[in-house]
């Protein structure tokens, strides 16, 4: 699927395209350089895209992460493992029959119900979660300026409704503190200071939107290279303890995000180019994990690659804060499919609609057929 940005590659590393004034950067080595710079390249953005800790640079961003670290280390997150699993399990309990959509029926509530359990949000709200989500990441239908207005607009109440809902949930833990990341983030302090109101909404609204359609686009992903390439499929039911590079390299193959947006903040070059202060650019992951300058045969779905530097999670300050939740979840998600069903196939018969966003990899649906 990538194809054409590893043709774009090898044309031109770095460009500058008019139509849409901004730079593309697709090797391997300046998206890394781009990624570690974060002097030079920002990623702070206008206030449309809400006050949080994507669209922040240092020492504002370094603050909150540090605080918000604590509750997404590995450690953390391996606690939530039986809990995942049994959310999984649930899900596949409801499957009735030989088939299934892996993206309405699996992928997708997985990682909406383990977020707003994680946040601490009550079950009846899970419903509003969705919608939400699915809004702060939706696309406009075209490049016109009415569906960027309309798609704006769309967003923005949904970020008013989201942010008088996370109010309503922040007063009502800070009378009464659970077992929950809210009650945490309201206690936690750093230097003897607590968070704004407005960063912790700022925080729990970016949660939503950076975990959800991103891990459920790994999940399908992973489901899709099962389907595509039943040798992988047989490796995995003979070696189970392969899952763990399975996801890896299934975010390297089919990254869920393709492309990340920086700013350069003074004149600087990147490859042979030169780039203007404020200029506005794109680092293609898509293209860089595909890049034969780092990765040996790139093309080819390799379970055992090692090592694999693949940039799906971004990589430097802004490196993804719940990388350990989505392996997690990918991998109880994976395990939990095979363990169940025996020659998992792609129904033929209805087409595939691909998300309609240049920046993410992933399909709206994914029928499915198995054996158990
Ligand atoms: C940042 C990808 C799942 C929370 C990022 C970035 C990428 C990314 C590429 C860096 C963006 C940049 O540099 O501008 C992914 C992928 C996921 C995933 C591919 C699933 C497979 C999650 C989950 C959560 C999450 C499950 C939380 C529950 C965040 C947050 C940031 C972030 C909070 C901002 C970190 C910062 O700016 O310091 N993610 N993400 N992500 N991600 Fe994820």
């Amino acid at each position: 699927p990538f194809d054409i940005l590893s043709v774009l590659r090898k044309e031109a590393p770095v460009r500058y395209d008019r139509t849409r004034n901004c730079w593309d950067v697709f090797a391997y080595g300046d998206v890394h350089r781009v990624l570690k710079d974060s002097r030079t390249f920002s990623s702070v953005r206008g206030a449309a895209a809400g006050q949080n800790l994507l669209f922040m640079d240092p020492p504002k961003h370094t603050q909150l992460r540090d605080l918000v670290n604590k509750a997404f280390t590995p450690k953390a997150i391996q606690e939530l493992a039986p809990r995942i699993q049994s959310i999984a399990e649930q899900l596949l309990d409801q499957v009735t029959g030989e088939e299934m959509d892996i993206v309405s029926d699996f992928a997708t509530p997985l990682p909406v119900i383990v977020i707003s359990e994680l946040l601490g949000a009550p079950k009846e709200d899970r419903a509003h979660f969705k919608r939400w989500s699915d809004i702060l990441v939706e696309s406009a239908e075209d490049v016109s300026d009415e569906a960027f207005q309309k798609i704006t607009e769309k967003r923005m109440g949904a970020m008013q409704e989201l942010t008088l809902y996370f109010k309503s949930i922040l007063e009502l833990r800070a009378k009464q503190p659970q077992d929950d990341l809210i009650s945490a983030l309201l206690k936690a302090e750093i230097n003897g200071e607590k968070l704004t109101e407005r960063d912790l909404i700022g925080f729990c609204i970016l949660l939503l939107a950076a975990g959800n359609e991103t891990t459920t686009n790994l999940i399908t992903n992973g489901v899709r290279i099962v389907t595509e390439q039943p040798s992988i499929h047989s490796e995995l039911n003979l070696s189970p303890e392969t899952i763990p590079s399975f996801i890896e390299e299934v975010l390297r193959y089919y990254p869920p995000i393709v492309a990340i947006g920086r700013i350069a903040t003074e004149n600087t070059e990147i490859g042979s180019q030169t780039v203007q202060a404020g200029d506005q650019i794109i680092i293609w992951v898509g293209a860089a994990n595909w890049d034969e300058s780092k990765f040996t045969d790139p093309d080819k779905f390799d379970l055992h690659r090692k090592p694999n530097p693949h940039l799906s999670f971004g990589f430097g300050i802004h490196f993804c804060l719940g990388a350990p939740l989505a392996r997690l979840e990918g991998k109880i998600a994976l395990q939990a499919l095979l363990d169940r069903y025996n020659e998992i196939k792609l129904q033929t018969d209805q087409p595939l609609i691909p998300i309609p966003s240049s920046f993410v990899f992933g399909v709206k649906n994914y029928p499915i057929t198995f054996v158990q």
